[in-house]
């Protein structure tokens, strides 16, 4: 299995921080965020980790010639940001001809007290290699800043059927309250519908409005991973997480 990482944002919400040094390099510990999330994948079973970054962020680079990992890292430079749909179809030479689920992991978003994407493998490995959203339940007055799920059919608590998805919706038009976290398993088919996906919430190609219309092909699943998702996006949710590592690591 391939991974894919997200990580070209010039991280507005932690600025000036991110003028200098970009929020992926955040320490937890003697390490950088986003080794941590390296390590994620490649204990899920990535054999390779595609990661999407810019070329004003050479530290990204710089860790992993100092502290290589155990699976090749393939970077992968967006010159241009056009949001999250658009980073990762900027891989899309590097998956489109794989058999298995895509594994993508937003470079932002570090989860504790777990591997969410062990545990999201299992499940798709349990149900023939299908799609898993990673999510989790948000306050109904935040919905509007996550990806939305609809659930078709519950399959226990934790594990539902995805009957639609939509972006950042209003609270009023919102499906659900359960929202994407931070992990995706995705059919490579998702790369197909990033290619000719226009514009949407924010003027940004969404990955959210590519999922939704894979829906009319393929299984879907939503699965709250165990385990706790912090934003480290902004100074706040990153000293949460660093308190919620320094817990239960
Ligand atoms: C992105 C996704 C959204 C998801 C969120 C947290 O939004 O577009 O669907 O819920 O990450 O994983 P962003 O935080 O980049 O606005």
């Amino acid at each position: 299995m391939k991974a894919l990482i997200p990580a070209a944002g010039h991280g507005t919400r932690f600025a000036p921080w991110t003028k200098l040094i970009p929020k992926e390099m955040l320490p937890v510990g003697a390490r950088p965020a986003i080794a941590l999330i390296v390590d994620e994948a490649i204990e899920a079973g990535a054999d390779e980790v595609v990661i999407i970054t810019s070329p004003e962020k050479p530290l990204l680079k710089k860790w992993f010639e100092l502290n290589p990992p155990k699976a090749p890292i393939v970077w992968v430079d967006q010159l241009e940001q056009h949001g999250l749909g658009h980073a990762v179809l900027q891989a899309a030479e590097h998956f489109e001809s794989e058999s298995e689920p895509v594994l993508i992991l937003l470079g932002d978003a570090l989860v504790s007290g777990g591997n969410a994407s062990s545990a999201m493998m299992e499940i798709s490995k349990a149900n023939g290699g299908a799609s898993v959203i990673g999510c989790e339940e948000v306050p109904r007055e935040r919905v509007s800043r996550y990806g939305i799920m609809k659930s078709a059919s519950e399959i226990s608590e934790a594990f539902f059927k995805l009957a639609d998805i939509v972006e950042k919706p209003s609270i009023e038009e919102a499906p659900s309250n359960l929202a994407v976290a931070g992990r995706y398993l995705l059919d490579p088919a998702v790369f197909r519908y990033l290619k000719d996906q226009t514009a949407g919430v924010g003027g940004e190609i969404q990955l959210t409005d590519a999922i939704r219309r894979m829906l009319s092909e393929k299984t879907v699943f939503g699965y709250i991973y165990p385990g706790h998702r912090h934003d480290i996006g902004n100074p706040n949710g990153y000293l949460k997480a660093l308190e919620a590592m320094n817990e239960n690591g």
